[in-house]
């Protein structure tokens, strides 16, 4: 199988102080970042884009940038963000009409291509990616904000991917925490957002260890 890698979304983080606040994570033994990108269209929020990410990225030297861009044409930031230094745009496949042409553009700019679905959105529609894709992303919030309920509904999407492809890289997001991280592991995902669960948490590291723990078991 593959191993498992937790990313903390930094959505519910005090944003005032990104940079910090990232390092207390990175400190704490996360293996990458997880920053949300909301346009206000693809979604009912809003927070921030390539400029943020240019300025973040020199602060976190070797840290590794998820970008879960939760954008209508997602097409067009591509090169910003790849000039910004992110190193996998994951991208909704409900946000564009062509899948394809969005992971090659994210490839030939020399990023990881993800690739993301919304709880309503049947799991099968993923199947033609799989192949181009560096990993998939399974929403289990609807998106837009963080703090929300874990959606188990979501969890036999992730089981079908598991069964499909063994050593596809398998991501979770949403209301996972160490309530939830069970149900995740159990069917086989390996890349762990966690956002609320670990901001808030007064042991960041114990947090971080333990949900790895528990996916690697
Ligand atoms: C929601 C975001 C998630 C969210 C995760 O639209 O994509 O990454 O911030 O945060 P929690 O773990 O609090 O649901
Ligand atoms: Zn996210």
């Amino acid at each position: 199988g593959c191993t498992c890698s937790i990313g903390p979304s930094i959505l519910n983080a005090d944003l005032s102080n990104l940079a910090a606040e990232c390092e207390e994570l990175v400190n704490a033994g996360c293996d990458y970042l997880h920053l949300d990108v909301m346009d206000g269209s693809f979604v009912p929020n809003l927070t921030f884009g390539h400029p943020v990410v240019k300025c973040l990225r020199p602060k976190l030297p070797g840290v590794f940038f998820e970008m879960h861009m939760m954008v209508v044409e997602p097409e067009k930031w591509i090169e910003p963000m790849a000039d910004a230094g992110a190193n996998m745009y994951t991208f909704h496949y409900e946000a564009t009409d062509d899948p394809k042409e969005c992971i090659r553009k994210i490839r030939e700019a020399g990023m990881k291509a993800g690739m993301s679905i919304n709880p309503p959105t049947q799991v099968d529609v993923l199947v033609p990616y799989v192949d181009l894709l560096d990993c998939v992303l399974i929403m289990t919030v609807h998106p837009g904000f963080g703090g929300q309920k874990f959606i188990s509904d979501c969890m036999p999407k992730v089981e079908f991917l598991r069964n499909k492809y063994k050593s596809l890289d398998i991501g979770v997001d949403g209301g996972v925490g160490p309530n939830t991280i069970q149900e995740c592991a159990d069917a086989g995902a390996n890349l762990i957002v966690s956002g609320s669960a670990l901001i808030r948490s007064n042991n960041k590291k114990q947090s971080i260890h333990d949900m790895r723990a528990i996916v690697n078991s």
